[in-house]
């Protein structure tokens, strides 16, 4: 068995913390700094970032670029960033590392703290297609050579998740607001979503065709549904921002030539 790297971790947040002890099940030899001084079983603590990069690679797992970009200088061998940030953020990162002489690597994770050593982490990476030591947190998965292509991942879907996630809170909410309970309520909004998550390719499909020719459904019927909701949720005293915001880009689409086009055609609004 060869010689395992030796692997500093920079911030032991909720994420950080579960990323160190995950290179210390490892077997990696793990040096930890975090602003707030902190102990970790099994591994070493430094005062500074600087005596954290004497090691082989560094972990990074801060709040923010702006947090983390001061504290980077080229004494760091191999840079494996895992703070969340946009791909433009990732870019700059990359360039900065590549002036400086530092291998890097620009990942995110697509997983809570307490499912980091599961399958079910997925880690997207770019930039650099030597994963290094992501394999000890979870599934690495290369999406790129453009070092912005990780964030870029991580956001779409996160994306996907904040939006479900409002929508759900608003469902939960106006439902509430004449006693049905959250537990009577989910089950249906989970086949729901499944049975949503079906139409999806057909949608992505036309979003590249632009043929957005339906004997479905047309965005007229979609914007008049948008205002019901709207209106539904105001009158039951409830905040409308979701269904509203929703409403007025649809309504946008409809206005320049697509009402009686689908859904699909909202994307010709998003992408101005
Ligand atoms: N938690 C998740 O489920 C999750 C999932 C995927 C990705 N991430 C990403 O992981 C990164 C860290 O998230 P987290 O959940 O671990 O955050 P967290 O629990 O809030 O921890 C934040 C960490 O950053 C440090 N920090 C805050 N401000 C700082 C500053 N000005 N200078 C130096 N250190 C500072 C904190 O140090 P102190 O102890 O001194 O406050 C702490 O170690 C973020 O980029 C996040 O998007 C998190």
């Amino acid at each position: 068995m060869g010689i395992k790297k030796t692997v500093s971790v920079l911030g032991l947040g909720r994420m950080g913390s579960a990323l160190a002890k995950a290179l210390v099940e490892e077997g990696y030899e793990v040096t930890v700094w975090n602003r707030t001084p902190k102990v970790l079983e099994n591994t070493r603590s430094v005062a500074t970032p600087e005596e954290a990069f004497k090691s082989d690679v560094v972990v990074t797992c801060l709040p923010t670029y702006d947090v983390q970009q001061p504290l980077l200088t080229n004494e760091i061998k191999t840079l494996v960033n895992l703070t969340s940030g946009t791909p433009e953020q990732a870019r700059r990162t990359a360039q900065w590392a590549k002036d400086n002489g530092v291998e890097y690597v620009d990942g995110v994770i697509m997983a809570v703290p307490q499912q980091i050593r599961t399958p079910q982490a997925r880690i997207f990476f770019s930039g650099n297609e030597n994963h290094h030591v992501l394999q000890a947190f979870g599934e690495p998965v290369y999406v790129g050579e453009d070092a912005g292509l990780a964030a870029l991942h991580d956001l779409a879907l996160l994306g996907i998740m904040w939006a479900t996630f409002g929508g759900y809170l608003q469902a939960v909410a106006l439902m509430g607001s004449e006693g049905i309970k959250p537990e009577q309520f989910t089950p249906m909004a989970m086949s729901w979503l499944n049975e949503m998550s079906t139409l999806l390719p057909e949608m992505g499909a036309v979003t590249q065709t632009r043929d957005y020719e339906t004997d479905v459904s047309a965005l007229d019927i979609n914007v008049s549904g948008l205002r019901l909701l709207t209106e539904a949720n105001e009158e039951q005293g409830l905040d409308a921002t979701i269904p509203k915001a929703l409403h007025d880009l649809f309504e946008r689409a409809q206005r320049n030539g697509h009402g009686n086009h689908s859904i699909a055609s909202v994307i010709e609004e998003i992408r101005k």
